[in-house]
This record gives C-alpha cells, structure tokens and sequence, in this order.
C-alpha cells in the first residue's frame, strides 16, 4: 500500500504532506506543553503514543499477580524483593527485634512455595533461606506474627548448601586494587564504536562480561530484565535493521544485544521506571567489561514506534510484559575505525549542589 502511494504520487507532494503533519503535531506538542490538563488530553485521550507503555505496565501487573500460580517461576520477584528488604532490616542500626512483619509471612509463603519447584533458581532460595535463619535466630517470638512465621518456615524442612548468604561487615567486603586513575582510564577507552571486524566474538566473553553486568545495583534486586543476544546470520540481519540509530553502519555489526524489560517484576505501576533504570545501570557494568576483554560496543537507542517494536517482539518471541529498553553493538572493534570525539559535560556543568 505505502509503495502504490508512493508510486501514485509525486515525491515533492508526499515531502510537503509529512512535513506538514510534522509542524501541526510539534505545533500542538507545544499546546500539551503549556498545562498539565492539555497533556493529559492529549497523550491520554487524543494520541495513542503512550498507549505501549500503558499496556506493557498493565499486562506486567497482571502476570506479577498470576505468578503465584505459575509451576514454572525459576526466579520469583517478590521473594527476592521481601528478602532483599528483610536482609537491609537486619544491617539497621540498631538491629531491632521486630520488624518485617507488613511482608514476613508472603516471604516465607513465597519460599516454602519455591521450595517446592524442582526447577526453583537454588542460589536465590539459599539466599532467602540465609537471611529468614539469621532472622530467626534473632527475632522475638513473642510477636505472634514472628512465631507462625518461624514455624511455617522450620517446617517446610529446606536443606541449603553451607553458603551463608546473610549480610556482612563492609570489612570483609572485596576489595579492588583498581584506583581512580585506572578507573578513568577505562571509561575514556570506552567509547561508543561502531566500526567493527568482521571476527566472532565468543559467546564465552559474552558470558563473562556478563558476571560484572548483573553485580550492577537493582532497586529491591529484583533485576527485571534480560539480554538477548544475536549472532546468528538470519536473525541478526533482522534485527539491526530495526532500531534507527544504525543506519549506515548495521551491516558491520557482529552480535547485537537486547536488552528487554520484564515488568512482570511489580505489583504497582510506581515501578514502571524500574526495568529502563535497573538495564541501563547493568548495560553500563557490561560495557566496561567487555572492553576488559578486548571488546567494543556501541549503545544504540530504541526507538518508540509500534511497527518497530512489533518486529522485535516477534523476532525475540516476547510476551506482552516483556520490552526492549537498548540494544548494544558488540564486536572487535577495526584498529582504523573512526570514533565520534562526543564531548563531554564537565563535572561542574552536571554538579548541582543544593544549598
Ligand atoms: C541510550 C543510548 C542510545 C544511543 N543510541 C545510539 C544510536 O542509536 N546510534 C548510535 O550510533 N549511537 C547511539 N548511542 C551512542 C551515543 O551517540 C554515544 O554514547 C555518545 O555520543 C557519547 O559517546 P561515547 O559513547 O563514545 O562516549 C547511544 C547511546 C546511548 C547511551
């Protein structure tokens, strides 16, 4: 259809129609932007542009809620939230005897229930299984609430490893020799790049720069999200085209990342922020990483636009609580390979300190 128009008429006419469509929608951009009602009618009621991002909130709510029922949950958000906010009570200061109790006893539901999977992530229950035992060795019993809890949780009888997964001293934190110098030097030797040789890259350095992507921070650490990645001719050849930053350059992209969104992971829409901000922290980790290893990348935005996200969807076979949030070019970068100088703000153009 869009070919036959094309066809039909002239190009001139067709530039002068888009154009015009263009002014008219920055025009009443503009109108939106002027109150906080415009915009609502505008973005809520008149333009459907927004409407992706309602969907993919709503239908991840949807299936947060369904997934009590689902035999299949390898990793279950809201036990690895309830642990996560259950390991930060026991760092308080002072550690007080009670506490917890608005989501003590969904957390040991959630665990029993896990428990119970054969198919069940281990490392996550050995760490909601070390942080409940520190929990109730400690906490007072003679909150009802504490009692049934410890009860319901001796009783489903979990065997761990010996891995004790509950917190500990910043003391015996790890530390890195790196220093700042050193530090910096990475971050100015990664640059975006977008010139590459035409060698593999191995799944195994892909695998590896990964470790360092998912020690990124994560709110609740429920890391929504997760990484596709393309290498294989047909499906990469797809999917470069797709998001519009790589014009010119796609066809010399070796493997291509995807990140995508889980929004499943939450219960309430206040989190809808949380799978671009939770990714895009990880992406950062995986990027220096891999220049550790001798690898380039390039970030490449994703746009959106229907059309281009219903052809991802399809090609990663996503569900309706599933979006792309950034794709990443990764290979060896071509040593002659032009990198774009990209100025950067200075510190005190970026500092704003609150008096
Ligand atoms: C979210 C995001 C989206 C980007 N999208 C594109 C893109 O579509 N195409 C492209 O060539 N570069 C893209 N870039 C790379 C930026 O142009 C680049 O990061 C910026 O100019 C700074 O340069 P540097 O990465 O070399 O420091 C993107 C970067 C980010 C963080």
């Amino acid at each position: 259809m869009k070919q036959l128009i094309k066809r039909l008429i002239p190009s001139a006419l067709l530039g002068t129609v888009k154009k015009q469509k263009e002014a008219t929608a920055t025009a009443l951009t503009q109108l939106m932007g002027r109150s906080r009602w415009l915009a609502k009618l505008g973005y809520g009621v008149l333009s459907s542009l927004f409407s992706r991002e309602n969907y993919v909130t709503a239908a991840g709510i949807r299936r947060h809620h369904q997934l009590d029922k689902e035999p299949t949950q390898q990793s279950h958000a809201r036990l690895r939230r309830n642990t996560h906010r259950l390991e930060k009570g026991l760092t308080m200061q002072p550690r007080r005897e009670v506490f917890g109790l608005a989501y003590l006893g969904q957390l040991v539901d959630d665990f029993r229930s896990q428990a119970s999977k054969g198919n069940a992530c281990q490392e996550e229950l050995q760490w909601a299984n070390s942080v409940l035992t520190e929990y109730f060795s400690f906490a007072d019993e003679s909150e009802p609430a504490i009692k049934r809890a410890r009860a319901r949780f001796l009783a489903c009888g979990y065997v761990g490893n010996q891995q004790n997964y509950s917190p500990y001293e910043r003391q015996t934190s790890l530390q890195s020799r790196v220093e700042f110098d050193e530090f910096k030097k990475l971050a100015m030797q990664r640059r975006s790049v977008r010139w590459f040789t035409d060698e593999r890259v191995p799944r195994s350095l892909v695998e590896r720069a990964m470790q360092a992507a998912t020690l990124a921070p994560s709110a609740c650490n429920r890391q929504p999200f997760n990484v596709y990645i393309i290498d294989e001719d047909d499906a990469l050849k797809r999917a470069v085209k797709q998001p519009m930053g790589t014009a010119g350059w796609e066809h010399n992209i070796p493997m291509l990342a995807v990140f995508v969104g889980d929004f499943s992971c939450f219960e309430a829409a206040r989190d809808r922020h949380v799978p671009y901000i939770d990714a895009s922290l990880a992406a950062m980790n995986f990027m220096l990483a891999l220049e550790t290893l001798g690898l380039a990348s390039c970030p490449i935005n994703w746009p959106d636009i229907e059309i281009r996200e219903r052809r991802m969807a399809k090609l990663l076979k996503l569900d309706a609580w599933q979006r792309p949030i950034m794709c990443m070019a990764i290979g060896y970068a071509q040593e002659e390979g032009g990198i774009a100088f990209s100025q950067k703000k200075l510190p005190e153009q970026l500092i704003r300190y609150v008096e």
